[in-house]
């Protein structure tokens, strides 16, 4: 270990430490944190709750060997004041039949923000640089590349009959019988093609999607959370992905090269349709129909939250761009002006 990594180590050792004084303002403090989305305690929230995710997803639940018993108390506190701040999604009251129901979600679902996104016409006019596309397509693989965990760990706690359409969709995530055309591999000679992807790349709201999708599909108590999620997700993602794949058609690029674009927007609305006709049996009470919405509202917040960062990151960068250009141009006219 270097010698700034292990003083740095250290440190943060002793503000661990330190920080187990203010314990018992622990639920106090995530309040304040996601009550102030964007804040700097939301980010460090999201990034804390993505690394235990992301730990929990390579190494296990570390049940009986340490630590295990601490982080369910963190994501217990922090889900509980969540859903304590979060906005009451009750469907109509005249909405008693599960498939009208969801007839009427499948329209909120087409009516959210993230259908119309601003981040969308910067694709539509052309207006994206090489390294703003690959700062997008480096933000889409973190939540990409882990898509299929959130079918399968959701796909334990639904009945045995509903399997059959979770387990098709992974069927098609893994490109149908053949590996090499499995989601995560189409999309890696396209990441590639626009120079690999970096870490520091990565928003906090990236890290909220990933987290949304662990707590509606992977904690959540019953099946409406996940289905509201994760079928608004599907539902969404084609209207989106047809405007990327247009400009990434116009770029010249190969079909080979798109072929996770296009796949997806044949495939996903058929899924989303798909997981609420199997859910639709399950959806018994009108308690059942609000998580449903709940899900699918919280789910399509957080991917919007996704193109709000980057959208952000593109405009921080094009304007600190911007300043050195002028500074620069400054200088040259200084120099002409001296000479
Ligand atoms: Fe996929």
């Amino acid at each position: 270990m270097r010698n700034e990594d292990s003083k740095l180590l250290e440190s943060t050792k002793l503000e661990l430490i330190k920080s187990v004084r203010h314990i018992s303002d622990f639920e106090g403090i995530v309040r304040e944190a996601l009550e102030n989305k964007g804040g700097e305690l939301w980010v460090e929230l999201q990034r804390t709750l993505f690394h235990l995710n992301n730990k929990l997803m390579t190494k296990g639940y570390s049940l009986g060997v340490g630590g295990a018993s601490e982080e369910w108390k963190i994501r217990d506190v922090i889900e509980k004041v969540e859903k304590d701040i979060l906005v009451s999604y009750v469907s109509p009251a005249e909405l008693t039949d599960a498939e009208e129901f969801v007839s009427w979600l499948k329209i909120k679902i087409s009516e959210h923000r993230v259908n119309s996104h601003p981040l969308f016409s910067y694709f539509d006019n052309d207006d994206i640089s090489k390294e703003e596309m690959r700062y997008f397509l480096s933000n889409y693989r973190v939540n990409m590349q882990r898509f299929h965990l959130h079918v399968a760990a959701y796909s334990l706690v639904v009945p045995f009959e509903m399997r059959e359409e979770l387990y098709e969709n992974l069927h098609d995530e893994f490109g149908e019988g053949d590996f090499t055309k499995a989601h995560p591999n189409l999309f890696e000679p396209l990441m590639d093609h626009f120079g690999g992807a970096l870490e520091e790349d990565w928003n906090p709201e990236t890290f909220n999607l990933l987290n949304t999708k662990m707590n509606l599909c992977w904690f959540a108590d019953g099946l409406a959370f996940g289905l509201g999620g994760m079928g608004a997700l599907e539902l969404s993602i084609p209207a989106q992905q047809k405007r990327i794949l247009a400009n990434l058609r116009r770029r010249g690029l190969s079909e080979k090269l798109v072929e996770f674009f296009v796949v997806h927007c044949e495939l996903d609305e058929a899924h989303g349709d798909g997981w609420f006709a199997a859910g639709i049996p399950y959806l018994k009470s009108v308690e059942d129909f609000n998580d449903t919405y709940t899900g699918a509202m919280r789910m399509l917040e957080a991917r919007a939250g996704v193109y709000d960062g980057i959208m952000a990151g593109i405009e921080s960068n094009r304007k600190e761009l911007e300043e050195i250009n002028a500074s620069i141009s400054a200088v040259d006219s200084e120099l002409n002006t001296a000479n």
